[in-house]
């Protein structure tokens, strides 16, 4: 049931300030007697020691559940002090990676039923690692096979491009983060501070949505354009991935998510005068080098938009991607040649 929404894209990326909130419910604890504020992941509780002494945790997933697993490295590396790696799922398999018994394997997948993830989660198990899945839908085989796990409870998704799913996977590996680290003395301060920013994101969110008419009119001026390219670094490299993968889905135009730091060594030969190109940036410790590349780009005399987001939130580029699609007449819930769930290698 769409409601009062043409299209469930659009009705998903809306309904994202309630769909968070269902995520964090029962998991994020503000205050209580001691007023601390914690995090209880009932699916993981009884694995956190296992996990704590692995030699290394590896993300495995395939499309925006990866870049969600992406988005979520940083905190998990700041906060667990283990080393995180990034594994596309058949790439995993196509190399029969190394895989130990010291390691944690954090298989993320909406449907819990896509091929080459279920493939690696099995290739994981013959291995050894300990197998922890993180996904949206209870009884899937992900949830079944994985030894623990969290459900990121988004409820159902029903465009294939997943929106609403990917802001809950990346708040859920945020908890999973809290939930790893050490709760210390030392580490107080800085685990309380993402504990109430999560906390104050739907609000937050409530707030990006009212973008849509600005982000309608970004669409329109890009409505002909044969390319779009988005530059993003630290929080915001998953960001641009996932901003650019959008847009080829469902909008069905060419673009690419482009690791600022990156830049000289490829892209900036493309730059003219006419290529459309998003820099996202955000007051974070790479704020000012971001500012660098927008002024080289500049320099180049391209067409540039600038998009401003929060942390954990690629919001207005689901609502670009979304108005980009409707403007362009496209299927935005059913794009060309796309499944919801890819069952097959
Ligand atoms: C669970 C209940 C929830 C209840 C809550 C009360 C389920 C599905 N969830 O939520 O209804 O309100 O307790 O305390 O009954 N798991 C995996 N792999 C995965 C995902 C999950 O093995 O990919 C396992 C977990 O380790 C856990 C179980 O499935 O044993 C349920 O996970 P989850 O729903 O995240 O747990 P709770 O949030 O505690
Ligand atoms: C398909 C979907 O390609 O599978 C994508 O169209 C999705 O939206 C990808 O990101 C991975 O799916 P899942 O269910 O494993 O997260």
């Amino acid at each position: 049931n769409k409601g009062k929404y043409e299209h469930y894209m659009q009705k998903e990326i809306h309904e994202q300030p309630e769909s968070l909130t269902t995520s964090m419910r029962g998991r994020l604890i503000r205050g209580g007697s001691s007023k601390k504020k914690s995090v209880l992941l009932g699916g993981l509780k009884d694995h956190l020691k296992t996990i704590r002494r692995s030699r290394r945790i590896v993300f495995i997933g395939c499309g925006t559940s990866y870049n969600a697993a992406l988005a979520a490295r940083p905190i998990l590396e700041e906060l667990s002090d283990i080393p995180v790696m990034m594994e596309i799922a058949s790439d995993l398999l196509d190399r029969q990676a190394p895989v130990y018994r010291d390691d944690t394997i954090i298989f993320v997948s909406q449907s819990g039923e896509t091929a080459d993830t279920l493939n690696a989660l099995e290739y994981a198990r013959e291995n050894g690692a300990l197998c922890v899945g993180i996904t949206n839908t209870v009884g899937s085989a992900i949830a079944r096979n994985t030894h623990c796990g969290v459900h990121i409870n988004a409820g159902s998704e029903i465009g294939v491009a997943s929106t609403k799913a990917y802001t809950s996977q990346i708040v859920v590996l945020a908890m999973v983060a809290l939930a790893i680290g050490a709760d210390t003395v030392s580490t107080k301060q800085r685990r309380e501070g993402i504990i109430e920013s999560l906390l104050n994101l739907p609000g937050k969110i409530r707030e990006v949505l009212k973008l849509d008419e600005q982000m309608k009119d970004l669409a329109r001026s890009l409505i002909s354009e044969q390319s779009l390219v988005m530059f993003g670094r630290g929080y915001n490299y998953a960001t641009a991935l996932e901003g650019a993968l959008k847009v080829k889905e469902v909008a069905l135009m060419h673009s690419e998510g482009i690791l600022a730091g990156e830049m000289k060594h490829g892209l900036l030969a493309l730059v003219d005068e006419n290529l459309p190109i998003v820099v996202i940036t955000t007051r974070d410790q790479c704020f000012s080098k971001q500012q660098s590349v927008i002024q080289q780009l500049k320099a180049k005399r391209s067409t540039d938009s600038y998009v401003y987001r929060r942390r954990c939130s690629n919001l207005p580029l689901q609502l670009l991607a979304y108005h980009l699609t409707v403007l362009r007449g496209y299927n935005v819930d059913q794009p060309r040649n796309l499944a919801k769930s890819v069952t097959t290698e």
